[in-house]
């Protein structure tokens, strides 16, 4: 593979970080899924955690949220956001040392929570396990992400900032506020430390985070990358400007105030409950409008989708964002959510949003660009793009249809009481009941996993044939 050498350096783009992390997104999204179908597996045969510490559920899962969050999620945006930061703003990313740093200073955060969790070195809140020391350079590695970002869009030579760019800023702001906040801890050694605040203040500071991950890496993060790639993909321009603009204040005026729906029937008080129900159900309208204004975009050339796979991946990523964004206000109310909660129907709906959402629409954006990081047409095979695509939507709809079915199953069977107030049910009837469900969602899970293997395959395929694209011109500067 030979590079061309000919222009200026801040004539082009800088495309190198964008195939790093395009190539690691690929690689820890293989490596996250396969440890979701060890721990789903797990449920079915419990022998399975064979008996040691290190690889018991309860350590394995952390490693299976943060792979598929921080490392498969965060660096398809990582990726993303370079590629898109740079062409929207007709210029190279600020300094190609400091790119480098937030690649490798990601690896290492990655590497470390891998070394940390299987040996039960974590704080035990969910999505933010990191011990102190892995948090603080989080800290610092986001700082110099931020500054990339933001320097890149100062020095932008078109006037206008393109709206992808707002959903990325919005994301990169709001991961670090409340990273820092949640993180505040006093150390005790080095791989001990305990939080700053207590009971249900830690509970809420705990779930304004968690929420806000949901809110600005999984939903914010992601609709920027719908702003780009779906028009792009489609050739036709995004469907409306404005309604871009209105969602996209909305959204990130309310989802920051959802976070109570987490602690419902609590200590917190009742009041804050009430407040995290309203603004999830509000929180409906600019979902919904994010999703509407990237399905109308295919007006006029929704014939595409017969021939374009990628496409597919696209729209169909916004149809199960529609969908999980619809369930999440319902599962928001109270009464609802006495039902769902600590149920399968919660695994469910993260998982249509994780896997028909995240993952889908960072499929699709991958399989746009890799032939364009690595001077192809297209990718090497489309029959196999297509192949994942069905694998990846049926895996994902029996995941979640068997979750369904399961949560509904559990949540009746714990409340059911008899006559003269005892349990109908033990757990151990429910647990039976549910493991039908867990076979099904095993199959799914490993449909939607062998997928990427293939996505694996093809990409080999197309970059040993391709050349790496580093020195394209930027439009009006080369
Ligand atoms: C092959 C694909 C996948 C499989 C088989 C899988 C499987 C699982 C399993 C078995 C659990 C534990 C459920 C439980 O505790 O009862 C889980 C949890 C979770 N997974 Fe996955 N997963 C997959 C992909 C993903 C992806 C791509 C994401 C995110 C982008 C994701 C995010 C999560 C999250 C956030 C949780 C925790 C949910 C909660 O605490 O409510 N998963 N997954
Ligand atoms: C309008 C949008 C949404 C609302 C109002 C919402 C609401 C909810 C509610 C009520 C729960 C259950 C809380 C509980 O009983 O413990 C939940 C859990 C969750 N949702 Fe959503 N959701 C939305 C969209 C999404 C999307 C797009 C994703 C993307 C993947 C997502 C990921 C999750 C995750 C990971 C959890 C599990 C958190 C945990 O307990 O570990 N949500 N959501």
């Amino acid at each position: 593979m030979d590079s061309v050498h000919s222009l200026d350096r801040q004539g082009s783009y800088n495309y190198e970080i964008v195939r790093r992390f395009t190539l690691t997104t690929l690689f820890w999204g293989i490596l996250g899924m396969s440890m979701g179908v060890v721990i789903a597996a797990q449920l079915v045969w419990p022998e399975l955690n064979l008996g040691l510490p290190w690889t018991s559920f309860g350590r394995i899962r952390p490693v299976h949220t943060n792979l598929v969050i921080f490392a498969f999620g965060g660096s398809a945006l990582f990726a993303t956001s370079f590629y898109v930061v740079q062409r929207t703003c007709r210029v190279r990313v600020i300094s190609d040392g400091l790119a480098n740093f937030v690649f490798w200073g990601w690896q290492a955060t990655i590497i470390a929570m891998l070394a940390s969790y299987p040996l039960g070195i974590t704080t035990s809140k969910e999505y933010a396990e990191m011990e102190w020391p892995i948090a603080l350079w989080v800290t610092l590695v986001w700082i110099v992400y931020a500054y990339l970002f933001f320097g890149t869009i100062a020095r932008r030579t078109v006037k206008h900032i393109y709206v992808g760019n707002w959903f990325y800023g919005a994301f990169i702001v709001v991961t670090g506020m409340v990273h820092v906040v949640n993180h505040l801890a006093r150390p005790v050694s080095l791989l001990k430390s305990y939080p700053i605040y207590s009971g249900a203040t830690d509970a809420m500071v705990q779930w304004w985070y968690g929420h806000s991950v949901v809110g600005f890496i999984l939903s914010v993060g992601f609709l920027g990358m719908m702003y780009y790639y779906v028009p792009k993909q489609a050739e036709r321009p995004i469907y409306s400007y404005r309604l871009s603009i209105v969602h996209f204040w909305a959204i990130i005026t309310l989802y920051i105030w959802a976070g109570p729906h987490h602690l419902h029937y609590t200590a917190l008080p009742d009041w804050a409950q009430s407040l995290g129900m309203v603004m999830s159900l509000v929180l409906l309208a600019p979902s919904w409008g994010g999703m509407i204004n990237g399905m109308m975009t295919l007006s006029g050339a929704w014939h595409k989708l017969r021939t374009d796979p990628i496409l597919r991946f696209l729209v169909v990523s916004l149809a199960f964002y529609g969908m999980s964004t619809f369930e999440g206000p319902m599962m928001a109310i109270k009464t609802v959510n006495s039902l769902s909660h600590y149920t399968d129907w919660t695994i469910g709906h993260v998982h249509a949003g994780a896997l028909g959402w995240v993952a889908m629409i960072s499929i699709g954006a991958l399989y746009h660009m890799i032939p364009k990081l690595y001077g192809r047409e297209q990718m090497h095979s489309v029959g196999l793009i297509n192949a994942h695509f069905w694998l990846a939507t049926i895996g994902t709809v029996l995941y979640i249809a068997s979750m369904w079915v399961n949560g509904i199953t559990q949540g009746l069977m714990w409340r059911a009481v008899n006559a003269d107030g005892t349990l109908t049910y033990s757990f151990v009837e429910a647990l039976q009941s549910s493991h039908p469900g867990y076979v099904v969602r095993l199959i799914g899970g490993s449909l939607f996993a062998s997928g990427m293997f293939l996505m694996a395959a093809n990409t080999w395929l197309t970059v040993r044939a391709g050349r790496r694209i580093d020195q394209l011109p930027i439009p009006g500067r080369a």
